[in-house]
């Protein structure tokens, strides 16, 4: 199976790519988790990408293209993936297409822009494996320390009231379009993100048509 998660900053990708991953056995690959570790990290990538990832506006399409192409090309993607932020605009779905990648599903987390806006003021994340957590609808067993691996959970950087208005701003106008993109091709599936996050990931994996 090779899935893509389409959708708005705080739709759900993150989190239901983590448990796809699990109940599928295949491995996620976020192309905003990469680039957050490379900004940790303090490698040449991260210093290039982190005005555009503080800002909330896209990085290059070619530097995403060669983050994503090195990582495919590992022998943990065989079986398949789960494209989780990536492709974000219609130049990297094509790219993708012509490196002959073919996805089987994308699957589009629908959810309106102001229940976004709120939620994204309880999301926290850990500062270790970047685990996703919620104030409210998911928080850490002990407070303010990762369920895996114990290390403090923080804000994000780009959840900044200002930066969420930014980057949902560029979903609408960059990314939105891949949904016609994909809906053309026939693999396109729209599934409600607005509720429990169990009966979401229910409603994805009836959408690719695996039994959970
Ligand atoms: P990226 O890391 O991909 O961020 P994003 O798309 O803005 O999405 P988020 O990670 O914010 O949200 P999510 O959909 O994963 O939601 P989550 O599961 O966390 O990209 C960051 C930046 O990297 C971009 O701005 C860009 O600069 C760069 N970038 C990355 N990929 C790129 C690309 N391909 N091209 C160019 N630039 C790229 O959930 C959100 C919160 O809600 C959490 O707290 C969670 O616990 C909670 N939650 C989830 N589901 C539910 C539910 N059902 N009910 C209640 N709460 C829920
Ligand atoms: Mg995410
Ligand atoms: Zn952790």
């Amino acid at each position: 199976m090779k899935l893509i998660l389409l959708g708005a900053p705080g739709a759900g990708k993150g989190t239901q790519a983590a448990r796809l991953a699990q109940t599928l056995a295949i491995p996620t690959i976020s192309t905003g988790e990469i680039l957050r570790d490379a900004m940790k990290n303090g490698t040449e990538l991260g210093k290039k990408v982190r005005s555009y990832m503080d800002s909330g506006n896209l990085v290059p399409d070619q530097v995403i293209l060669d983050i994503v192409a090195e990582r495919l090309a590992k022998s943990d993607c065989a079986n398949g993936y789960i494209l989780d932020g990536m492709p974000r605009t219609i130049p990297q779905a094509k790219a993708l297409e012509e490196m002959g990648i073919h996805v089987d599903r994308v699957v589009s987390i629908e959810i309106a822009d102001d229940v976004i806006e709120r939620r994204m003021t309880g999301r926290r994340v850990c500062s270790g494996c970047g685990a996703g957590y919620h104030m409210t609808a998911h928080p850490p067993k002990k407070e303010g320390v990762c369920d895996k691996c114990g290390q403090p959970i923080v804000t994000r950087k780009d959840d900044a009231p200002e930066t969420v208005k930014n980057r949902l701003k560029v979903f609408h106008a960059e990314t939105e379009a891949l949904k016609d993109f994909y809906a053309e091709l026939g693999r396109l599936r729209l599934v409600d993100g607005d509720r429990d996050m169990d009966e979401v990931t229910a409603a994805i994996l009836k959408a690719i048509e695996v039994e959970a």
